[in-house]
């Protein structure tokens, strides 16, 4: 009686004599989260019937009546009237299992020349091309609010850090560009992890590929892959594509983390550089005052399990011989939930960019400490025919002195000024300026005002030529 019931239910039931206990039903069952991959299951299996039935491995009728069926469930599934089975253990047993259901025994004839290792891989790879499509849009949203802040705020001037301390002035419109920056790298990264993603595996079946007279390239063509794999065996076993796509929204979500704790430092009120809509942030539940950047700190936050979900495929792999292990189910939920903590928070953060407003009366105050334009002064010396290291002796002196009678170097009149060194005349105080620091810096990739708005234009025209699949 077990025995009927468990060749009824299992597609692999033929040699087993006792059904499978249950909690080992409930720990190797995969369809709980691998019912994700269910439309590119779909696509690879009416990839493989068509191709069967086009090489006369299988009926052509059969192969028309398994296409027909697929997509019949397809749509039950987008319609949420498919039932998932635990007991049928992943997305490609349900779907087999419901086919033949559907169509009788001909549903059968689709596994031919394929293998749920194969299968599988070329599922989970169709997955990350076209996540990474999504994922490339969101990426070029945030360029984009970076690039509307650059141009918006253009010549708003702000005092750059190194260390956290003051150190020179930048356009605000160059910070925003460095971030555009980053996300160009990020996007081009994907584009090339693409290359390594778009390999199709079909064919490879269990491990040692197969017997049939099937067409690779067809199966491939039909999917939209640009290559088949050369080897079964590593094939059916590789996941460097998913562990190098981990990296790639790793990579994203460090620079999101980089934004956010500069944002959380920028809204604080010690800085107050940037102001949030109140629709972006939250309130303290005993502090009425409060008004808390939640949004940049849970980005942060959550950084780390997305860096988390890259080692523990690392370690998930390290130990594997050739070639199929079970252990390869532990890739899906990894990644799954790596990509959408990083598709959310993108989403999230580009709205973040978008709507913040720089307080520009702070910013600009701010340049008036903290002698920024203190490199300008050594510069200028130098100019004159100091040699540098001495100049930065001179300044750095004359620094000192006005921390002693707590004043800036622009505020010294001409006469202190030119005690500070003979060579120092009335064009200094152009040199002392933060507008005058900043429209000097006008070499490629500078802060100055003619370079910024060139990177800016720049900026947008990459924007537009862009694209992700080469
Ligand atoms: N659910 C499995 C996975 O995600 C599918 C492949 C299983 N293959 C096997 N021979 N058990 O890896």
């Amino acid at each position: 009686m077990e025995k009927k019931q468990q060749k009824k239910e299992k597609l692999w039931g033929g040699r087993f004599s006792q059904s499978t206990e249950r909690l080992v039903e409930d720990f190797t069952e995969s369809v709980s989260y691998d019912r994700r991959l269910y439309r590119q299951d779909i696509r690879g299996s009416i990839a493989h019937a068509r191709m069967l039935g086009e090489r006369g491995i299988i009926p052509q009728k059969d192969a028309q009546r398994i296409i027909e069926g697929l997509e019949k469930i397809l749509e039950e599934i987008e319609e949420g009237r498919f039932e998932w089975k635990k007991e049928l253990e992943d997305v490609h047993m349900n779907i087999e299992k419901a086919l033949t259901d559907m169509i009788g025994p001909a549903g059968g004839r689709l596994h031919t020349a394929r293998s749920r290792n194969d299968q599988v891989a070329t599922d989970f790879r169709l997955f990350i091309k076209d996540e990474i499509k999504e994922l490339d849009e969101l990426l070029k949203g945030i360029q984009s609010a970076f690039i509307h802040q650059a141009e918006k705020y253009m010549g708003l001037i702000m005092p750059g850090f190194t260390h956290l301390q003051k150190a020179q002035p930048v356009l605000y419109s160059h910070h925003m560009l460095a971030y555009f920056e980053m996300f160009k790298r990020d996007r081009q990264r994907l584009s090339d992890c693409v290359r390594r993603v778009d390999v199709c595996p079909l064919g490879s079946a269990a491990l040692a590929g197969t017997s049939y007279p099937i067409d690779r390239q067809m199966t491939a063509r039909e999917l939209g892959f640009s290559q088949v794999s050369p080897n079964s065996m590593d094939a059916v076993s590789d996941r460097d594509f998913a562990l190098e796509f981990l990296f790639c929204l790793s990579v994203i979500m460090m620079h999101l983390s980089r934004l956010s704790e500069e944002l959380i430092i920028w809204m604080s009120s010690e800085f107050s550089f940037v102001e949030l809509p109140d629709a972006y942030c939250t309130g303290s539940s005993i502090m009425p005052q409060k008004k808390n950047p939640d949004v940049p700190e849970l980005v942060r936050g959550k950084t780390g399990r997305v860096y988390g979900s890259l080692f523990a495929l690392f370690t998930t792999l390290k130990g594997l011989p050739l070639t199929y292990n079970r252990d390869l189910q532990e890739d899906k939920e990894q990644l799954f939930d790596a990509l959408d903590t990083v598709k959310s928070s993108l989403a999230v953060m580009t709205g973040v960019v978008e709507k913040m407003i720089p307080r520009a009366q702070n910013i600009t105050r701010d340049t008036e400490t903290g002698f920024l334009t203190a490199t300008d002064l050594a510069d200028y010396l130098v100019k004159k025919g100091l040699p540098f290291r001495q100049a930065h002796e001179v300044v750095g002196k004359a620094v000192a002195r006005c921390i002693e009678h707590g004043a800036e170097l622009h505020e010294l009149d001409m006469d202190e000024l030119r005690k500070l060194h003979e060579l120092i005349d009335e064009d200094v105080l152009e040199v002392l300026s933060v507008e005058g620091s900043v429209r000097s810096r006008n070499c490629t990739g500078g802060t100055g005002h003619e370079v910024v708005k060139e990177a800016l234009s720049e900026a947008k025209s990459w924007l537009k030529k862009f694209r992700i699949f080469q």
